[in-house]
């Protein structure tokens, strides 16, 4: 097949990350007789430098033309002065919003071969992945007001409506369906309106799916379950704040948050997949960050919006392969462990080389 994939480099170790994905989506359309031609557009800190927007117009219209959608991070100390009024977050937040892509998929692999440096008890760490489904262009991020007062007190509204909730609620319960069939709905209805709402929607909603298993956890009971017994969980939907929240939490159990992809989906094929991480500006510009959460990003990105299940399966298989043999981004150092760390460019030559194998060359 022929397909366009946009890169959304942005800031910090994003382009590091975005540039490793692109070699992988290369040599798998070498291998597997795919034509990916790339292109680059700018968003973040780096938009705001070179064109006065975090999210220049003509990034918004090519993203709008674009099925295929890959984004590094954006963000960093250089653009986080509180004062400003375009910031690199914002970009992101726009781009989100416009495109109406309100269901974030947020899986968290599980590793065999990363067990040793996760840190909690082996018999705790889950066999299976979690799915964490956030909704991603309501709540507390999109609320009606936000202000910053005078100096002295500001304001972000949270608010959802029924069709918000119900629109992710499904896209959990159908997640749930093909996997174990449990849905663990986050809220905090013994306090706020809004997720009073949250909560009877999503029990409406469960009513069409009657052989999944639902339960409602209060956002700070779920932080809790979440490390001591993470094998309860299955699907967790979530609104905007407690969803970005509580997979950076779960991201340990992979082993690192630079392990975590994403996919953000609409109704249609379209998507923006990236990594769950940020810009890292603690360790940018070193060519030490791990790029698999922007390999397994490119991997959804094909299964999601190019329906490759094959190849996406691949790129899974390959970084599984890959960490099997030993091969550790510092990120993922642990005194257990006795194999140097590789560079972002290293880690990625063993995940190719993983797939190369695998699809026969
Ligand atoms: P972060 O996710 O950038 O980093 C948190 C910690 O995880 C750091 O110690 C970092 O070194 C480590 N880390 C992150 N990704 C890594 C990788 N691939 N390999 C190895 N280690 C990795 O979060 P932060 O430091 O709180 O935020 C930095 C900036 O990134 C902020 O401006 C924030 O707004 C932005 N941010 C952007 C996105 C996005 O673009 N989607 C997501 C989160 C944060
Ligand atoms: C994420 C990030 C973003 C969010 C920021 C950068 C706007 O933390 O994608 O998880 O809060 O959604
Ligand atoms: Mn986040």
């Amino acid at each position: 097949m022929k397909a366009t994939i946009l890169l959304l480099p942005g800031d910090g170790v994003g382009p590091e990350v975005t540039r490793q994905a692109r070699r992988v989506l290369e040599r798998l359309g070498e291998l597997a007789g795919h034509e990916f031609a790339f292109e680059d557009a700018l968003i973040g800190g780096c938009a705001i430098d070179e064109a006065g927007a975090a999210l220049p117009d003509e990034t918004l219209a090519r993203c709008r033309d674009t099925e295929a959608l890959l984004l590094g991070a954006v963000g960093g100390p250089r653009w986080s002065d509180p004062t400003a009024s375009e910031r690199p977050e914002l970009g992101l937040l726009r781009l989100r919003q416009e495109l109406d892509l309100f269901a974030n998929l947020r899986p968290v692999p599980v590793f065999e071969s990363l067990r040793e440096l996760v840190p909690l008890r082996a018999d705790l760490i889950p066999e299976h992945d979690l799915l964490f489904v956030r909704e991603l262009t309501g709540g507390i991020y999109f609320g009606e007001r936000h202000e910053q007062g005078d100096g002295t007190r500001a304001w972000d509204t949270l608010d959802y409506s029924v069709a918000e909730v119900e629109r992710v609620a499904h896209v959990a319960f159908r997640a749930a369906r093909q996997r174990r069939g449990k849905v663990a709905s986050i809220d905090k209805a013994n306090v706020l309106a809004s997720m009073r709402l949250w909560r009877r929607t999503i029990e409406q909603v469960a009513c069409d799916y009657p052989d999944v298993e639902m339960e409602h956890v209060l956002v700070d009971a779920a932080a809790m379950h979440l490390i001591r017994d993470p094998s309860r969980f299955d699907v967790i939907v979530a609104g905007n704040m407690f969803g970005d929240i509580l997979s950076d939490e779960a991201s340990v159990l992979a082993g690192s948050l630079g392990m975590l992809p994403s996919a953000s989906l609409s109704d249609g094929t379209q998507g923006l997949y990236e990594p769950v991480h940020g810009s890292a500006p603690d360790i940018a510009g070193q060519g030490i960050c791990n790029p698999i959460g922007a390999l397994l990003s490119a991997a959804m990105m094909l299964r999601h919006t190019l329906a490759l299940e094959a190849e996406a399966a691949a790129i899974e298989t390959a970084v599984r392969a890959a960490l099997e043999t030993g091969a550790r981004t510092a990120d993922l150092g642990s005194a257990k462990v006795t194999t140097e760390a590789l560079s972002t460019e290293q880690m990625t030559d063993v995940i190719l080389r993983a797939l190369e194998s695998q699809l026969g060359t």
